[in-house]
């Protein structure tokens, strides 16, 4: 009896980091254990057709995806309770998304804002904050570098969850616009069939919400930061991580806490801490009340690489051995297809094709 079935996918962007990892990967492999529910079917897509929306080198593509995978079986995707597979091995993902664009207003997408602080990402422009009034204006149309995939990502989205006939769909607070999205599109497909075919799917949210940039705490960790030590990935030495919680920027305060308006950098220290040793902010704090920031941070570096060691010997074993990748890949490509190839029928059937 299939009571959920859960169904997220990550951009193959390169190394992941500790933003990435707390804010969706730890949550996955949490739907797998404690937090999965009798009945549940996890799927989780590497997303590749999105990469294309910020293009670049084929073979660096070819390679992120691979280690995008890998790393993802290093945090402890199993594939043996979830189906991993990449979008572009299932071209019903297109197929319905073109069908979606023939559905969906287009106002529907001018209203997204995220396109456009990937547009302004794409320019060179300082990446603002996505403001909510975004909207294509004339100068944007006139601009090669929007591309209409970039700008229409957000209906392919869509479609990605759709497909599947996903209930959940575990996601950061960035992505609550597009899922809202996802929700009126299954609703109009629906309508349009007047078939109750596709559920309306809900959001599991991740604990962890954000993590923050460890030298620019009022922002959050992304790779994107040029800023030299902001970022703790997966891959970091003991070394390394130790030299960058250390400087991780704090203020004069000697006694941990978690006041993120007052203290963001602390506090984004106590809440990675939190995160990864399963504790509240709160036992965090009470640990560390008669300590200093100082030992807090030497500690909250033990707990890091603590977490990484397994990750990375994972990782090692996993490079070793690229045919266990293909075989994974191709092995969850094949389910992926089975429930995607009769959904897509059915609905296309629906609609006369
Ligand atoms: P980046 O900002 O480094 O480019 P992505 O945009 O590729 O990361 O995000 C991949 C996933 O990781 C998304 O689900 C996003 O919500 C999550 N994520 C990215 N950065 C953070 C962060 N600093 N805190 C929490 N979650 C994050
Ligand atoms: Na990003």
């Amino acid at each position: 009896l299939r009571t959920r079935r859960i169904l997220s996918a990550i951009q193959p962007t390169g190394a992941l980091h500790l933003g990435n990892y707390l804010g969706s990967v730890k949550n996955w492999v949490d739907l797998q254990g404690q937090r999965a529910e009798p009945g549940d079917d996890r799927l989780f897509a590497l997303a590749d057709l999105h990469a294309l929306t910020m293009p670049k080198d084929p073979k660096v593509l070819r390679d992120d995806i691979r280690q995008m995978a890998a790393a993802l079986l290093a945090c402890g995707i199993d594939p043996a309770k979830s189906t991993l597979f990449r979008q572009s091995s299932v071209p019903e993902h297109t197929q319905l998304n073109w069908i979606i664009q023939c559905l969906m207003p287009m106002g529907w997408l001018n209203r997204m804002t995220q396109w456009k602080s990937k547009f302004l990402a794409k320019k060179g422009a300082a990446a603002t904050k996505a403001n909510g009034d975004a909207s294509l204006n004339a100068f944007d149309i006139a601009d090669s570098r929007l591309c209409l995939g970039l700008f229409a990502y957000p209906s392919l989205q869509a479609a990605d969850i759709i497909l599947y006939q996903a209930t959940h769909v575990p996601v950061g607070e960035d992505q609550q616009q597009h899922l809202e999205l996802t929700r009126y599109t299954a609703a109009l497909l629906n309508k349009t069939v007047k078939q109750d075919l596709f559920p309306s799917p809900q959001t599991i949210f991740t604990p962890t919400k954000r993590v923050m940039s460890l030298r620019h705490p009022d922002k959050k960790m992304s790779k994107s930061d040029p800023t030299p030590m902001a970022c703790i990935f997966l891959t970091d030495s003991p070394e390394e991580v130790l030299r960058k919680v250390r400087k991780a920027v704090t203020d004069s305060i000697s006694v941990p806490s978690f006041d993120p308006a007052n203290r963001p950098g602390v506090s984004n220290l106590v809440t990675i801490y939190a995160a990864l040793a399963n504790k509240t902010t709160d036992q965090v704090c009470q640990m560390y009340q008669e300590s200093t920031t100082q030992v807090f941070k030497q500690e909250l570096a033990d707990v890091i690489i603590e977490t990484l060691r397994p990750i990375q010997a994972n990782l090692q074993r996993i490079e070793r051995d690229p045919h266990y990748l293909d075989q994974v890949l191709n092995a969850g490509a094949q389910k992926a297809r089975e429930i995607a190839h009769t959904n897509y029928q059915q609905f296309a059937q629906l609609m006369g094709l």
